[in-house]
């Protein structure tokens, strides 16, 4: 009776860690999920995949030779009922401790050519007329991004688009703490570190979008640290650059510098003018993302929620509630308290959306 109830308890337990294991792993299966480093678009995160697949079989290998020998000598050296001896007691083994300690050493010996190989390859900068550069800066919490080749110029944030089979070399800058910049399909991780300068180089091989995230913790809303990387052929890119090049009209740029931030300080975070001929320092401020073409972005806040009229209102209105950001950030204020109405925050994203965008039609709720 109680050996019937501890066999059902051990299969109860075995049939939860299995069924627990199939679902954790089932988190990182799919090609869909957009940010699979199995599932490298671009040289970098080639290079990477192809040292680690195989040292994933060295590691299987060495793991299941393990696992199974010591389960193997575990039931075939077990005490059985009735049995009375004692194992022979020995102590230490000079062959067996000098070959576990020779064996492994080897292993890691020839495992660290290609490695050490892949991290100085990684860290070549690239150069030439092909490369793009752009000045990436981690703020708490989105990415802002510098074009600061003669032919671009300009701000933006969140979504970077770059050409494809071309290498992009970004600066990594930080004003607050360590944040990570990570676009898995990409290339590897990067830690963006105040007061040093990292760089990192990205390409890719194909257009598509792929997504990456913050990937060192940098507070409450690391989570919410998203960004996205849109590829694109050479022609969709340099349209791409035109249209953020291109300013607002003037009058746009009077509403939301004059009415809109006369009534809710805006311009204090935000700009609406997105050339940097004078130095990224000098062009608005870089408090908030600059908002000049934001209409064209897929997502906004850290690209966390949809470039669409209800969310934004939402974020507007009341923004400390969509994206938590604790007591030790200078954030976004709650306008809701400071007496703005809903009606009006639908007023300012539907400006964001609508007047800002190069295609104000793309999105339905301007028509
Ligand atoms: Cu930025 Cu985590």
């Amino acid at each position: 009776m109680r050996d019937r109830m501890q066999r059902l308890r051990r299969g109860a337990v075995t049939g939860v860690g299995i069924a627990a294991t199939t679902i954790v792993l089932a988190g990182c299966s799919g090609n869909d999920n957009k940010q699979n480093s199995l599932h490298p678009a671009g040289p970098a995160a080639h290079k990477i995949l192809n040292l680690f697949s195989p040292f994933f079989w060295v590691a299987v290998v060495i793991g299941v030779g393990v696992v199974g020998m010591t389960i193997f000598v575990a039931l075939r050296f077990r005490v059985r009922p009735g049995e009375e001896r004692s194992p022979v007691q020995t102590h230490g083994n000079t062959v067996l401790e000098v070959s576990w300690t020779i064996i492994p050493f080897l292993i890691l010996m020839v495992m660290a050519v290609p490695t050490v190989a892949t991290i100085f390859n990684l860290a070549k900068t690239p150069k030439g007329n092909d490369v793009v550069h752009i000045e990436v800066a981690a703020r708490q919490w989105f990415w802002q991004y510098t074009y600061t080749d003669p032919s671009t110029g300009f701000l933006t944030a969140n979504e970077m688009h770059i050409p494809v089979d071309r290498p992009v070399l970004l600066t990594l800058t930080s004003n607050n703490v360590i944040h990570s910049f990570w676009v898995p399909e990409l290339a590897g991780k990067k830690d963006v570190v105040p007061g040093h300068p990292n760089t990192l180089t990205i390409e890719a091989d194909r257009p598509g979008t792929f997504l990456g995230q913050c990937a060192e913790y940098c507070g409450l809303s690391h989570a919410n640290m998203r960004l996205r990387v849109v590829a694109q052929t050479q022609a969709d890119y340099d349209q791409w650059v035109r249209q953020q090049q291109t300013p607002l009209p003037a009058d746009k740029v009077q509403e939301f510098d004059k009415t809109i931030s006369g009534e809710w300080g805006c311009t204090a975070c935000h700009s609406v003018t997105n050339r940097v001929a004078k130095g990224p320092d000098q062009v608005g401020a870089s408090v908030g993302p600059n908002l000049t073409h934001v209409g064209d972005r897929a997502a906004f806040a850290g690209d966390i929620y949809p470039m669409q009229l209800d969310p934004l209102t939402k974020w507007i209105y009341d923004a400390p509630h969509q994206k938590p950001a604790g007591k030790l950030v200078n954030w976004m204020p709650n306008f809701s308290s400071k007496g703005m109405s809903e009606k009006q925050a639908g007023d300012i994203a539907r400006f964001l959306l609508c007047d800002t965008a190069t295609n104000p039609a793309s999105h339905p709720e301007c028509k």
